[in-house]
């Protein structure tokens, strides 16, 4: 079969020779033409269109899907489907129209996946397409199961105009109406460009390829035309700008095999649907394992900065964390790992990136997590060391007041088990904001090293001890002098602990071991919520 498939394609193969008086076939002349469409549609747009795609790094819609799924699991739907040719009246008619589908297993539970074929039609989404995508997006919500969907397409197929951008509007209904109910994941291994843009970003988690893929709303050519800049795609929208500074990338691998391997891992820590628990896997780590180490792990120095990840890695079963949003708002650590075989959401300062303070990127970064994990019965684990909200016109004019208030919305509104541990700094509003036992967290702890109150020693020292600062021979000696008394008198965990804000204060060493004991306390937590369409979260 010629690579480049006719526009008549299918009528080569042989359906128009059935026998036309009886409308039938001989039974094996049928098996012939069924392998010759399925020949065909495999070799999606031809062998010069996917030699063009390997040279570009790329692996086909095929190859993908096979490295996605369990070896021999996939299941293809409307491999036989064609388009329509257009309103331009190419009359190309593609088998596939430039989108496998179906549904496999990852581990042996059931994903539903469409992958965009680049090599037909540059991947461009028409009617049928859409099509094929709409119903494997609606058997997955049908059957509980995540939706995963791999992007590389040239956007709404031209020659079909306004039927193409309807068909868009098909899959955005879909992601919506999916959200919140099964787990949707897209890949962007290719261009991903115009309106196009709109379906990922609904979706819970965005993975993206180094050097391969791009995302813009316009691209270079229509920022050169219209703000006169030259910019080339991977400076406008390449998966280091959307990893590092946009925040639309959740993760980044340097190519096709390992984003896909990526996903299998993702998949691993979430349920298949908001009715389900995660899978419970054991990694044989014993849930009262002690780390000695952790009681020294915060520095003397309060000032001084440490590395959240390793209280991270010690705490979690076998030491594994999938980190989501690793690049965006460092300040801010989230993502999945587990507790005693359970997963858990984390949330956590880092205190060796800007001390750890809350500015906008991270507390929008934190809210979108915390929602995922609320949405889908993961439980929270709080870690803070946090001075408070990144303070200046730069971050006021820029909205921190209402991008902080996501995440405090989100905590607040989250009813799955949610537990925190004050390591060390927490303070004012950021106190509040992190989980804390007054929005409605379960089980508070803290470590001794914990530092609770309303500002912290110098901020506070020079509001509260201004006259004395102001009259003294030695204004430096005298601030430094009250600094201290104020962080002997407040910054400890015993003052909170004593009004039974936190639950108890624990020995570091012990945080893994109480937080699994946490979490099996909490296991049949039940939340009210009252009745209403959905609450207004400040976008
Ligand atoms: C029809 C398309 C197409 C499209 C690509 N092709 N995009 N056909 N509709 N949107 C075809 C090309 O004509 C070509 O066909 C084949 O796909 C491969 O494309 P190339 O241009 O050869 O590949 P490459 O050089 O890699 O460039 C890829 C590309 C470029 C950057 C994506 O094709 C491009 O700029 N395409 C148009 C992108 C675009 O403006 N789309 C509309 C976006 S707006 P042949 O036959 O030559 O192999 C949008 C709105 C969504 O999508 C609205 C939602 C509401």
């Amino acid at each position: 079969m010629e690579s480049k498939k006719s526009d008549k394609g299918v009528e080569e193969i042989g359906v128009d020779n059935l026998d036309q008086k009886t409308g039938t076939g001989s039974f094996h002349f049928n098996l012939d033409v069924l392998q010759k469409m399925r020949d065909e549609a495999r070799k999606g747009g031809g062998l010069k269109q996917i030699k063009g795609q390997h040279i570009r790094g790329k692996l086909t819609a095929r190859e993908r899907i096979a490295l996605l799924l369990d070896e021999g699991s996939f299941e293809e739907f409307d491999m036989l489907k064609t388009g329509r040719g257009g309103h331009l009246g190419s009359g190309q008619e593609y088998l596939s129209d430039g989108v496998v589908t179906g549904h496999g297993t990852i581990d042996g539970r059931e994903v539903f996946v469409s992958s965009q074929d680049f090599t037909i039609i540059g991947g461009s989404l028409g009617e049928a397409h859409s099509e094929k995508i709409s119903k494997v997006m609606d058997h997955a919500v049908r059957t509980g199961a995540p939706y995963i969907g791999i992007n590389d397409s040239g956007g709404a197929r031209i020659q079909e105009g306004v039927d193409a951008l309807a068909a868009y509007g098909e899959i955005f209904n879909r992601n919506v109406r999916a959200s919140g109910v099964i787990p949707q994941i897209s890949c962007i291994m290719g261009p991903c460009a115009g309106g196009a843009v709109y379906s990922p970003s609904m979706t819970d988690f965005t993975f993206m390829v180094e050097h391969s893929s791009y995302m813009f709303v316009t691209g270079p050519q229509v920022v050169k035309t219209v703000i006169h800049q030259d910019i080339n795609a991977e400076e406008l929208g390449g998966a280091g700008i959307h990893s590092r500074k946009s925040g639309v990338a959740h993760f980044v691998l340097p190519n096709d095999i390992l984003c896909l391997r990526e996903v299998r891992r993702l998949i691993n820590y979430l349920p298949s649907n908001n009715r389900h628990k995660p899978p419970f896997l054991d990694l044989r780590d014993p849930p009262d394992r002690t780390d000695p180490t952790l009681d020294y792990l915060v520095p003397a120095d309060p000032n001084q900065p440490y590395d959240m990840k390793v209280l991270i890695r010690s705490i979690l079963d076998g030491a594994e964390f999938l980190e989501v949003h690793e690049a965006f708002a460092r300040n801010l650590i989230v993502g999945f790992g587990r507790l005693g075989g359970q997963t858990i959401g984390l949330i956590a300062n880092q205190p060796a990136v800007l001390a750890g303070v809350l500015d906008s990127d991270a507390s929008v970064k934190g809210a979108r997590f915390v929602r995922f994990c609320d949405n889908f019965n993961i439980p929270l684990i709080c870690l803070v060391d946090v001075p408070g909200f990144m303070p200046g016109p730069e971050q006021e004019h820029g909205g921190i007041i209402r991008h902080g208030a996501k995440l405090l919305f989100a905590f607040i509104e989250a009813t799955v088990p949610r537990i925190t541990v004050v390591v060390r700094k927490a303070y004012g509003g950021a106190y509040l904001v992190m989980n804390a036992k007054h929005i409605g967290a379960d089980i508070n702890y803290a470590w001794p090293t914990a530092e609770i109150a309303v500002l912290g020693p110098r901020g506070a020292a020079e509001i509260i001890y201004r006259r004395e600062i102001q009259g003294s021979d030695d204004p430096d000696r005298t601030l430094v002098e009250k600094e201290s008394e104020y962080r002997r008198t407040f910054l400890n965990p015993f003052l909170a602990a004593k009004r039974g804000y936190i639950d108890d204060v624990v020995f570091p060493s012990e945080t893994r071991s109480r937080l699994i004991r946490g979490l099996q306390v909490l296991e049949g937590k039940e939340a009210e919520k009252p009745r209403k369409k959905h609450g207004n979260i400040p976008l």
